[in-house]
């Protein structure tokens, strides 16, 4: 069984302009230890998903439906007093705004022992000294002097790396980090994933890392899901993902990607903009983007298939990718000519 597997999830927000569904009928699984990448453009729903996953949508949003199974376990259904022994102890999060995570009143220090004494069984002496050991591991210098700091005496970098201290401190089995690095600077942040990844390791938690930067996502993760408009619109081994993309968005994400050497100009977006959720187009919903849109494109939404087989996907499957490519309604088919990277041959039509 997956450490977590969710099905059919879809999350709803009731606004004044209409209903916007920010995720739509999403599934996807990750297993105990593994690391699982979450990418899109803004606004794909990366954020709502994961705070579905500890039940924090507040009003105007709802879950409407789906299941989100823990270790088998509907966390949907369980009680208030259940869902609050699963956060932080079980699955811990790391918050987009993770800096605000820290309390400005109390020292850091504290605030990690106090998460580890208020889930494990721990003295207070026990509890300082696995926060000393845990703000040492994610490389905060003479950290039992720190420990005594208050947060605004932290860098941003420092505070981050104590954000991750605290998210780890109770040793969940799965740690969702959303965006964990992004207020920081390239050097900093790669370093700070590098503790991350190694810790991961070393407590066998598994991680859903949830990014709009590919490159990070290749360092680090397993598996990768890339959301468009609220949808999963592949999946796939980062390798696969990055050195054989199925999908068109995936394909316009990779090329858009800085390597080095290239100037700020050349970069390629994809042109135009995610839709409004709340009136999405028909058909696929990235049709207005897409390069190799036809007419079955706006009218008939594909259905997540099984790009070498040509079956509906399921979340068992090893790769699912949501373009009719795959099933076999597109006359032209994709003929990408972009070269995905520099050290990779980009898929032709042929290879499809
Ligand atoms: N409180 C809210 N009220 C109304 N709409 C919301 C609310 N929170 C999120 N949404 C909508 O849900 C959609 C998905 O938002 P989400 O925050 O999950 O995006 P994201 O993929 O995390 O983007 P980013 O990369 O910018 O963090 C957006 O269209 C957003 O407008
Ligand atoms: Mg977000």
């Amino acid at each position: 069984m997956a450490l977590l597997e969710v099905r059919d999830l879809t999350v709803t927000f009731y606004t004044a302009e209409g209903v916007v569904t920010a995720v739509d009928d999403l599934s996807y699984s990750i297993e105990a230890g593994e690391k699982f990448g979450v990418v899109g453009e803004s606004g794909a729903g990366k954020s709502v998903t994961a705070l579905s996953l500890l039940r924090l949508i507040e009003s105007p949003g709802r879950i409407e439906s789906g299941e989100i199974l823990l270790d088998g376990d509907d966390l949907l259904e369980m009680t208030e007093t259940e869902i609050q022994e699963v956060r932080g102890n079980r699955v811990a999060m790391i918050f987009q705004d993770a800096q605000t995570a820290l309390n400005p009143v109390y020292t850091v220090g504290d605030q990690i022992s106090e998460a580890i004494r208020h889930h494990l069984d721990h003295t207070d002496e026990e509890a300082r000294e696995r926060a000393i050991e845990l703000l040492d591991r994610v490389g905060i210098p003479d950290a039992e002097a720190r420990y005594s700091d208050y947060p605004h005496e932290f860098s941003g970098g420092m505070q981050q790396r104590a954000v991750i201290a605290m998210a780890l401190s109770c040793d969940p089995d799965l740690l969702v980090a959303d965006e964990p690095t992004t207020a920081l600077d390239v050097t900093t942040e790669a370093k700070i994933l590098a503790e991350l990844e190694d810790l991961a390791e070393e407590f066998d938690t598994a991680v859903q890392l949830i990014t709009h930067d590919l490159g990070v996502v290749a360092d680090l993760c397993d598996r990768v899901m890339v959301m468009y408009a609220g949808k999963s619109v592949e999946r796939a081994s980062a390798e696969d993902l990055f050195y054989d993309p199925k999908h068109p968005y995936t394909v316009g994400l990779m090329s858009s990607i800085p390597r080095i050497g290239d100037d700020r100009d050349r970069l390629q977006t994809i042109p135009g903009s995610m839709p409004d959720l709340i009136s999405t187009p028909t058909g696929c919903s990235f049709h207005p983007r897409c390069p190799y849109a036809e007419e079955a494109c706006r009218r008939t939404e594909p259905a997540l298939t099984e790009p070498e087989t040509g079956k509906p996907a399921t979340v068992g499957s090893e790769r699912s990718a949501r373009c009719l490519e795959y099933t076999g309604e597109l006359n032209g088919g994709l003929d990408y000519d972009v070269t995905v990277r520099d050290d990779a041959a980009a898929p032709t039509e042929g290879s499809q």
